[in-house]
């Protein structure tokens, strides 16, 4: 039976016949990123063969994701798409380097509000009674009622952040965030659902999630020199599949029409598995539906969408686009699967907000190019090689190609749109048009598709939700972009590559991770809790995916 060694972690695995080296790597407990959960679209799982000798004993079929001639040269395979038929060693990228830069914004706009947390503490007879909603959850030995503490989660598609508070001053004594590792095993909501379906798999996410968050706990325990015990409560916000996969709740019925999620939320569940008080409990924000989830109530809670006059688009920019149009307190909701592009996915030179990522990119008047890489300190980059593109890096590269007229309104890379300095970025790899950026960091014409895919999902989704409304964009008074993703957008690239309509030019705000400040909020005031059960009553959802519009529309905004 031939085996696979893991390099870097020196761990065998002995494979029958048939088993990828993917499967290989997660029977052993090895962490390959696959976003796209096998499908051989993302082509992030790829590893090395270092031994050319070794190379003849690994079969390889054809994914969609092609590997370039220099990577296939250099040994390297999609390890989904391949399997050994005899002894060899493989290397697998450390991906723990990468997301330890990981660029995470870890609070968003908030407001001022009373506290009245859902704990309470008691001295009673030399011990101290913990009450939760007034009824008693537990007895403490001596008294411990000055350590009273809660902690707020966001639970993001790609990305876990935590903060731990005391819920008798508001305070906030630490905060953590780390990559959602989940997404380890599949990157958008509907490869996760889907994983979530197969053996074990819905175990296997729940855990991973508890463990991360449990490191997270302890983490901001120690730093802030307190005990665990005293965690009462934990408010979870997060979309709708991600609640069910925290809570270990089966999210099939999330995949398949009607679309019927068996978590509410408005309620408290057990909170077995975590290293907080042992009569602690979890708190879930009120959902909307099946794709619009506790985040976008903690979003509407924070921006306060159902009090505002006027004409108000909420956009939670992801893997899922999650939006809300407010008119004088008239609320409506809906989502549109916008796809792992954002998050550097399904890109050639894709990568997450981390360390050696494009961020941000413009075109001077001259035409020489001016971009960002994160970790660099330096005006030229100097200090940090470039290694790939971001999603906001994506954005405002397509959005400077479209307003120069590199791109054209089709989408194509045009050879007659270089102008100036331009042209030096114009070039060719294996025989197709790319845009160069720096070293081996390129746009290919296939990313640009991916693009317009995205930003056009997340446009139909807004122009549906003004004809709910029966108003157009200039009926808009203010746009608000939510999301650790979305804090680093640029307005005008939004607007070049047709993601917002030039409408809204001058009245986009970006409010950061209003789903963590909302959680936050819902940890203190257990008022927000009652009025936001109430409120998601009152929002019709506006069901995109089963739309016949949807597709003639979407097709309008595919161009730029
Ligand atoms: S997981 Fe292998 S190509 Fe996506």
């Amino acid at each position: 039976m031939p085996s696979i060694n893991f390099i870097n972690e020196n761990i065998n695995v002995d494979v029958n016949p048939g088993v990828s080296i993917l499967e290989a790597a997660r029977s052993a407990g090895i962490v390959i990123e696959s976003p796209c959960n096998a499908v051989g679209t993302c082509g992030k799982c790829k590893v090395k063969i270092p031994n050319p000798e070794e190379r003849r004993f690994v079969r390889s079929e054809d994914g969609l994701h092609r590997l370039s001639k220099k990577e296939q040269e250099e040994g390297y395979v999609l390890a989904c798409r391949s399997y050994a038929a005899g002894d060899v060693r493989v290397l697998v990228k450390d991906y723990a380097k990468e997301n330890s830069s990981l660029k995470i914004l870890k609070g968003g706009n908030s407001f001022s509000y009373e506290r009245s947390p859902f704990i309470a503490k008691k001295l009673s007879g030399g011990h101290t009674e913990v009450y939760g909603g007034g009824a008693l959850l537990g007895k403490e030995q001596g008294d411990t009622c000055k350590e009273i503490y809660g902690v707020a989660v966001d639970i993001g598609t790609t990305t876990l952040v935590a903060a731990l508070v005391d819920l008798a001053t508001g305070k906030e004594f630490a905060s953590e965030s780390a990559l959602n590792p989940q997404t380890r095993f599949a990157q958008d909501v509907l490869s996760r659902i889907q994983f979530a379906g197969e053996n074990n798999g819905l175990a296997t996410l729940q855990q991973v999630f508890i463990d991360a968050l449990n490191e997270m706990i302890n983490s901001m325990a120690k730093t802030a020199d307190l005990n665990t015990e005293h965690i009462y409560e934990v408010v979870y916000s997060g979309n709708t599949t991600m609640l069910h996969l925290a809570c270990a709740e089966d999210p099939v019925s999330l995949g398949q029409y009607p679309y019927v999620p068996k978590i509410r939320g408005g309620n408290h569940v057990s909170a077995q598995g975590l290293s907080i008080s042992p009569f602690g409990l979890i708190y879930l924000p009120p959902i909307i539906s099946a794709y619009v989830g506790a985040d976008i109530v903690s979003g509407i809670l924070v921006s306060h969408l159902e009090e505002v006059k006027g004409t108000t688009v909420f956009i939670d920019v992801g893997t899922n686009g999650e939006l809300v149009l407010a008119r004088d307190g008239k609320l409506a909701a809906s989502s549109t699967a916008a796809g792992p592009a954002f998050e550097g996915m399904n890109i050639t030179c894709g990568m997450r907000a981390s360390k050696g990522s494009v961020e941000s990119f413009h075109v001077n008047d001259d035409g020489s190019c001016t971009f960002k890489v994160i970790g660099s300190n330096a005006d030229n980059n100097d200090d940090v090689k470039a290694t790939g593109i971001c999603g906001s890096g994506l954005l405002d590269i397509a959005g400077e190609l479209v307003r120069t007229g590199v791109i054209g309104k089709n989408g194509r890379i045009q050879a007659d749109g270089y102008n100036g300095e331009l042209k030096k970025n114009a070039a060719k790899k294996d025989g197709k048009d790319i845009f160069s950026i720096t070293g081996d960091v390129y746009l290919a014409q296939k990313d640009i598709r991916q693009v317009q895919l995205a930003k056009g999902a997340i446009r139909t989704g807004i122009e549906m939700l003004l004809a709910h409304f029966n108003i157009t964009a200039s009926d808009v008074d203010s746009v608000e972009i939510a999301g650790s993703f979305g804090y680093h957008l640029n307005e005008n690239s939004l607007i070049s590559i047709g993601l917002l309509s030039p409408a809204f030019a001058g009245k986009v705000r970006f409010v950061g991770n209003t789903s963590m400040t909302g959680a936050v909020a819902f940890l203190l005031n257990t008022g927000f809790r009652e009025k936001m059960k109430e409120l998601v009553k009152r929002v019709d959802t506006v069901e995109l995916a089963n739309d016949p519009a949807f597709e003639r529309i979407f097709v309008g905004y595919l161009g730029f």
